[in-house]
């Protein structure tokens, strides 16, 4: 059962110029303490996410509080916050930033997989709602990384028999699911298949020029799927 990871980021891979336009997060990516006050005293988990739940019920659209990331490492419904779908990049974005005010955060990216979060409060829910167990829609959703500072790369695991590759190019500012499929045709034409993925180089709010990514042999089977930060 012993295979080799490897932990691959593409800032240690791209030539000095790149690294130059990545401005200068490596410190911090590479372990040294960054100055971003507030994030020395949380637990290591902890990273800034919200997750906003668009769902219809038979009677048609029901709205739900957005929820939260806590600092405790749970999914907290925010009810001083109106109850909506809200799908557009800059109002995320805004989210972020009211929920998490101490922090600077500067981007949003999608979460590269779905969370199963539990307790959604409906709209005129009173924060009593909660805590008497009223909040008890679960559903599966998409969350978004609320992304502070300068922007730093993920690091992705490399299993034994895979590898790592990237794409970048200033010309393609791109979604996450374009930079999804990108990767996957890159597999598929090494004729392996894509097992996780990453952005590089932001270029608007939730647009990237860049994707990191591991293939690996079709049918591949491995545990550890993918290093979220
Ligand atoms: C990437 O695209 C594939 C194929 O459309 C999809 O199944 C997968 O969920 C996407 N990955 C993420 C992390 O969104
Ligand atoms: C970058 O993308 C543009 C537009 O898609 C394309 O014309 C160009 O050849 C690409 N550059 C590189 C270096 O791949």
């Amino acid at each position: 059962m012993v295979t080799t990871m490897l932990l691959c980021s593409v800032l240690v891979l791209l030539a000095p110029t790149m690294l130059m336009a990545l401005d200068s997060s490596q410190s911090s990516a590479n372990g040294v303490p960054g100055s971003t006050s507030g994030t020395g005293n949380v637990a290591s988990h902890f990273e800034p996410q919200v997750a906003i739940l668009c769902d219809s019920s038979a009677r048609g659209p029901e709205a739900y509080h957005p929820k939260y990331m806590s600092e405790q490492g749970e999914w907290a419904s925010d009810l001083y916050s109106k109850a909506a779908c809200f799908k557009d990049k800059m109002d995320i974005l805004n989210y972020c930033k009211k929920v998490y005010p101490k922090r600077d955060i500067t981007n949003i990216v999608e979460s590269s997989h779905y969370l199963k979060i539990a307790s959604w409060c409906r709209a005129g829910s009173s924060p009593g709602a909660q805590i008497r167990g009223k909040c008890k829609t679960a559903r599966w959703v998409k969350p978004f990384r609320c992304l502070e500072g300068p922007f730093q790369s993920d690091a992705l695991l490399v299993p034994e028999n895979c590898m790592f590759d990237h794409i970048h190019n200033q010309s393609n500012c791109w979604s996450f699911s374009r930079w999804n499929s990108t990767a996957a045709v890159a597999c598929q034409e090494k004729g392996l298949q894509l097992r996780s993925f990453a952005m590089l180089l932001p270029c608007g709010i939730s647009l990237f020029s860049g994707v990191e990514f591991v293939c690996c042999p079709k049918h591949f089977k491995g545990d550890s799927f993918m290093k979220d930060s």
